[in-house]
């Protein structure tokens, strides 16, 4: 079995908002500065994928579609971070994860994902990321447990640059993307093991 424990851990990120001053954006930037060393992030985009539709779908996956199932495969794991709208998932994140769950040999499957959330209500989407949890289960993901990240009051907490300057915060960021590592290696390297 290869060892893969001193190999660069590369990360995907998606963000379940496309506000160009996204505090989830922020907060994923957040997560690649705060990463340790040996990990990596590129952040994907699900802003050009169009509504699912089952009939677009039979005439050929949109390029989108497949370029976003591409990145989530090559990636050693997924970090997702989203709002809650609603109580809920924001409809973009679930519209695009319900593009690639129809893709042939489904990206998501067996994949290792972090969550992470900011909103500006004060529970920084628990709920939200509950509903996400029983999405990936659907999946066949391989959700890490805890730390678990709410980044509640959100406007509170991140300057007009944004930057996260509440420091407790950024403690729960480096502490999951350290658990990330630690879970997609472990995720990885079992399956290697078993081929
Ligand atoms: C919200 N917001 C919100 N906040 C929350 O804590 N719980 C919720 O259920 C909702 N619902 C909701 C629905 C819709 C349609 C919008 C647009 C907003 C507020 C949300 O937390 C706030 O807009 C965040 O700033 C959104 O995240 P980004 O875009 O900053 O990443």
């Amino acid at each position: 079995m290869p060892d893969t424990r001193d190999a660069t851990t590369k990360i995907l990120g998606l963000c379940g908002s496309l506000r160009a001053q996204s505090y989830n954006l922020a907060a994923l930037k957040t997560a690649g500065e705060l990463m340790p060393e040996g990990m990596t992030l590129e952040i994907g985009s699900i802003r050009e994928l169009p509504l699912y539709d089952a009939d677009l779908q039979a005439k050929g996956l949109p390029e989108p579609v497949t370029r976003l199932s591409d990145q989530i495969r090559a990636a050693d794991a997924v970090l997702i971070a989203s709002p809650e709208y609603n109580f809920s998932v924001p409809g973009v994140l679930k519209n695009a994860i319900d593009w690639v769950s129809r893709v042939k040999d489904q990206p998501f499957n067996d994949k290792a994902v972090a969550i992470m959330g900011a909103s500006m209500g004060p529970l920084g989407t628990g709920r939200m990321q509950y509903d996400l949890r029983k999405i990936l289960l659907f999946l066949n993901a391989n959700a890490l447990v805890k730390p678990e990240v709410f980044i509640g009051s959100a406007q509170t907490k991140f300057d007009e640059q944004g930057r996260l300057t509440d420091e407790s915060t950024r403690k729960f960021i480096a502490d999951q993307m350290q658990a990330l590592r630690r879970w997609a290696q472990r995720i990885n390297g079992s399956r290697q093991a078993v081929g």
